[in-house]
């Protein structure tokens, strides 16, 4: 059964001590992600998502999937950085395909929503290996900058760019809650991880919204069963924002 299934694995999970890669860690979070992409029919997955016991678990859930994904970034940032043929390393990142494909739907959307290509990304909640913007700046020629309110972050984030020999125009140390210069950048990209669960994206939201930003708001959010790795974002009606596009990872 799905939920029991769910519960399994989170009962794994939320017993270890350390979300730093090793094989049992990596073997739980590929059990996860595999379970999450599986085709499952409609119903169950409704009944699992609705079931009290899998809700009573998702924040946490939430929480241990960010750790283990900041980790596991981490842990490919500082690879790259001590490596004498970076880009070699980061093509056997596990997931440097799924970030292509990412990238190349959400590049694809921005195109055709603002009719040509955007001249100057935000990326918030970029994390040590800040790969969108990566392959943004490298494969789609577009002036990049990240943010991150993490110094930890921040400062790997540097040492990876410049290892990988990437232009970025700047590296933000800062809360997108408190980031006031959106209208230097024609789009943003609002990553799944940049504020913990709907209330704090909401708060990064108003923060976008009092700064009058009138360019595309690109949100990386989560359906199905990937509610289960990712918070969903739920964009009020009466948000002022001019353009966004809501991608699903
Ligand atoms: C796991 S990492 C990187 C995510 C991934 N590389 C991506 O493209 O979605 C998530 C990062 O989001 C950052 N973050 C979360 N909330 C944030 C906020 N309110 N402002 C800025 N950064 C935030 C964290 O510090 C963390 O480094």
């Amino acid at each position: 059964m799905l939920k029991s299934k769910i519960l399994s694995i989170y009962d794994e999970l939320s017993k270890l001590e350390s979300y730093e890669p090793c094989c049992y860690v990596n073997e739980l979070f590929s059990d996860l992600v595999s379970l999450v992409t599986h085709q499952y029919p409609e119903n169950e997955i409704n009944d699992a998502l609705d079931d009290k016991d899998v809700q009573s678990i998702i924040l946490n859930l939430h929480k241990i999937c960010a750790l283990g994904e900041y980790y596991l970034e981490n842990h490919w940032a500082e690879k790259i950085a001590e490596s004498s043929t970076p880009s070699e390393t980061l093509d056997i990142f596990p997931y440097k395909q799924n970030y292509l494909k990412l990238c190349n739907l959400e590049y694809q959307a921005l195109v055709s929503t603002k009719g040509k290509k955007p001249e100057s990304t935000i990326f918030l909640g970029a994390g040590p290996l800040p790969l969108s913007a990566i392959i943004f700046s490298s494969r789609y020629n577009i002036n990049c900058t990240v943010l991150d309110k993490s110094i930890e972050a921040c400062n790997q984030a540097k040492k990876t760019l410049d290892k990988l020999d990437i232009n970025i125009r700047d590296v933000i140390c800062m809360d997108s809650k408190e980031y006031q210069d959106y209208k230097n950048h024609d789009t943003i990209i609002f990553a799944a991880l940049n504020g913990r669960d709907q209330k704090e994206k909401l708060e990064i939201i108003k923060n976008i919204n009092k700064n009058n930003y009138n360019g595309i708001i690109l949100f990386r959010s989560s359906h199905s069963l990937r509610k289960l790795l990712y918070p969903e974002i739920r964009i009020p009606e009466d948000t002022k924002l001019r353009k966004e596009i809501e991608i699903h990872s």
